[in-house]
């Protein structure tokens, strides 16, 4: 399974991808705003910091506007990152236009706000390259968010979907293991989640151990 850093804040990106573990980065306007730097500032330095999908929310609510502005954000990135653009495109039916027609120029789209298999299935439908189906505000809404994944593989398995899936609003580390046994093509992941996932008391003691019975080790 691929793992995408969830995050807008450049410090964390560049000190998760020297651990030589990211395949890409999803943004949404709430972690830009978080992070505080302007966009340019941001789109400046992402693609330097990860060679893979880096996505770029539009914010228009028409179709038009969307690739209109899709190709905006294209226009203020170098030549040689336009391999990894992925423009966020939200789940309606203006947004499925706009994937149409991105997908026509050969822009790559990931269809976001996804909450059920069937929005899934249209936006494959609509040539999305991926769709990221929202799991934990699905949890917190009451609704088994995993449920969605396990019918998301099933059915663009059935069809050989080239659309992938990528695991959103991840909240802890068992949703991370429950996505990769689902067989999910991507885990979007905070920051704080990746850490979680990167520790265990019982290696910080070994560590720990092994080190203080080194001192005892004739030398
Ligand atoms: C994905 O691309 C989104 O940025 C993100 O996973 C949203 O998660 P949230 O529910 O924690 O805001």
């Amino acid at each position: 399974m691929k793992i995408f850093i969830d995050t807008a804040d450049l410090n964390e990106i560049k000190e998760i991808a020297s651990w030589g573990i990211l395949d890409g980065v999803t943004t949404n306007p709430t972690l830009l705003a978080k992070c505080g730097r302007s966009f340019q500032d941001i789109i400046d330095e992402i693609f330097t910091l990860v060679d893979g999908p880096i996505n770029l929310e539009v914010l228009s609510e028409k179709a038009d506007d969307m690739v209109r502005e899709a190709k905006q954000i294209v226009s203020k990135i170098p030549q040689k990152y336009h391999k990894n653009i992925t423009i966020k495109i939200p789940m309606d039916s203006e947004g499925l236009i706009a994937v149409k027609a991105l997908c026509k120029d050969g822009i790559k789209t990931n269809v976001t706000l996804i909450f059920s298999a069937n929005q899934a299935l249209l936006a494959a439908k609509a040539g999305a390259t991926f769709v990221s189906p929202f799991i934990g505000r699905l949890d917190d809404n009451g609704q088994e968010g995993m449920h969605v994944i396990e019918e998301i593989m099933d059915i663009f398995c059935n069809y050989d979907i080239e659309t992938e899936v990528i695991v959103a609003s991840i909240r802890h580390p068992i949703h991370v293991i429950e996505a990769a046994r689902l067989g999910a093509d991507i885990a979007t992941i905070p920051p704080e989640v990746i850490r979680k996932m990167m520790k265990h008391p019982l290696t910080d003691a070994g560590i720990k151990s092994f080190l203080k019975d080194w001192e005892k080790v004739k030398k």
